[in-house]
């Protein structure tokens, strides 16, 4: 039934580094999890309602609409009014878990440690999570994902203040334990810190927006963006283990993001070493001082030297006694792209490690084709290679936190064209079928995966055009329609488990 046309991957015409292979619908662990992933600015809507304040992308969507395709996500799929319909979406698609993630203005309309907390924001979350569990869904839930409070980015600039942010932080997260915890046994603290210190502080195509054009310090920010982040953390872990697991036995860690990277010269050490950098600069910044209590890569600190910040011992102290407590590596996985190593000196501001990213190789070849998103090629062996990577410096069981693509030419398609979502069908395929691989071949644990995403959903900088659900969504009219991917996950997860 849901076999895909093979040449939908040759939609695109071009030269493959390695040539597509068909599904093989191979076996997964019958533990294994599956379900869905979202975000709040993304689904929610109900920008203003019950007492939500406002979040850095309410303002930077308003404000610079020309970031954000000139929208905004005031309704988005208006999840919040739509709420229960989402429910029962999922308990149709059979999902074990749903990942979601609380919008901090919407609990603590200000945000700071001192601001009142708004009871009908609480009861919103409430709702969903009795909810979830009255379907037989388990919750993971993340408490950032990028829609800061705008008063903490008014008060002191938010991660700019690494003290200021982290007693924030830290109560916004206790908050959450105090009234969730009794439900929520999955925890995600930080959704993303790459992006959010680099796309957000650097390029400046996220909010709030910091660039060299703005006028920002691009040679230091993004280092104390992540440092802030390492550091709040650390702190909110710490908490959880003292106060609170005890009694409500959750786990807890952070979703890190980040493409494989293949050298862009097999033959060459420069671009084999320009490679692995690559993927220290990514994930290593977090991973290191996070899941091994080390400090930041020493490819890092030679590169960028006193731009990046220091750990006190005190510092040190924590991130060593709270690193075991991290429980999974949360992997959020879409692509592969080739790394080309740049001549040395590096530009003052480079974030990469000097590296360049490509899509072709020196021979001009791709590594798979293009889906909706000029920057996400259907690359399987990639995704394996990185879990490879992150199991061997890690050693932590792996949940696939986000996965999944837009097809290609989807922001332009009817409804009846974009439920047959073949392509998509295909890009899951392949990318469990490198789960499979990753666990029987190369003895990886991985615990779950959540596709990205529930449904159509506001894409950030790319604002409606991109679609990513397995859920078509009529922005007019708000009408959800499954896509044949959605039916998909949920066959192909049950055959894969062996029936379960
Ligand atoms: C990662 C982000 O967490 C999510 O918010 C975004 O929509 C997807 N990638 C797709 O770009």
């Amino acid at each position: 039934m849901f076999q895909a046309d093979d040449n939908i991957l040759h939609a695109e015409k071009g030269e493959w580094a390695v040539e597509p292979r068909p599904v093989e619908e191979l076996p997964l662990p019958t533990d294994f999890f599956w379900g869905t992933a979202t975000a709040a600015y993304q689904i929610e809507g109900g920008a203003l309602q019950d007492g939500k304040g406002k979040s850095i992308w309410d303002s930077f969507s308003h404000l610079q609409p020309s970031r954000t395709n000139g929208e905004n996500a005031d309704v988005a799929c208006d999840h919040y009014n739509h709420m229960v319909e989402d429910l029962d979406l999922m308990a149709s698609y059979d999902v074990d878990v749903y990942r979601f993630s609380i919008a901090w203005s919407r609990i603590i309309p200000l945000g700071g440690h001192d601001d009142p907390i708004n009871e009908k924001g609480i009861e919103f979350y409430d709702r969903l999570i009795d909810g979830l569990l009255a379907r037989n869904v388990d919750p993971i839930v993340t408490l950032y994902h990028w829609d800061l409070p705008q008063e903490l980015y008014n008060r002191y600039k938010a991660f700019l203040n690494t003290d200021k942010f982290k007693a924030d932080f830290l109560r916004f997260a206790k908050l959450c334990f105090s009234r969730f915890g009794d439900r929520v046994k999955k925890w995600v603290t930080f959704n993303e810190p790459y992006i959010i210190s680099v796309f957000g502080h650097h390029s400046g195509v996220l909010a709030p927006g910091h660039s060299a054009a703005t006028g920002h310090d691009t040679q230091t920010e993004p280092w104390r963006v992540g440092h802030t982040i390492i550091l709040s953390h650390a702190a909110v872990v710490d908490s959880y283990v003292r106060e609170f697991q005890p009694s409500q036995k959750g786990v807890m860690s952070i979703v890190l993001n980040g493409h494989f990277y293949e050298p862009w010269d097999q033959e060459s050490e420069k671009h084999k070493d320009a490679a692995q950098r690559r993927l220290e600069f990514y994930i290593g910044w977090f991973g290191d001082p996070i899941f091994l209590g080390q400090n930041y890569p020493t490819q890092m600190r030679a590169q960028l030297g006193s731009r990046l910040p220091q750990f006190t011992t005190q510092e040190m102290a924590l991130l060593q006694k709270t690193a075991s407590f991290n429980s999974f590596y949360g992997m959020n996985h879409y692509s592969t792209k080739f790394a080309r190593a740049l001549s040395d000196p590096p530009a003052e501001d480079d974030c990469t490690g000097n590296v360049e990213e490509l899509a072709t190789n020196n021979e001009g070849k791709f590594l798979g084709p293009v889906s909706g998103m000029l920057w996400l090629r259907v690359t399987p062996d990639g995704f394996r290679k990185l879990m490879n990577w992150v199991w061997n410096r890690y050693h932590l069981p792996i949940i696939i936190a986000e996965n999944g693509c837009p097809c290609p030419g989807e922001s332009q398609f009817t409804v009846d064209q974009a439920v047959n979502d073949t392509f998509r069908i295909r890009y899951f395929g392949l990318y469990l079928d490198a789960i499979s691989r990753a666990i029987y071949e190369d003895g990886i644990k991985i615990q779950g995966y959540c596709a990205w995403s529930l449904m159509d959903n506001f894409e950030w900088s790319a604002g409606y055009g991109p679609r990513y659900g397995i859920t078509h969504v009529n922005y007019e009219t708000l009408v959800r329609t499954p896509k044949l991917s959605a039916f998909y996950l949920k066959h192909s997860l049950k055959a894969r488990r062996g029936g379960n």
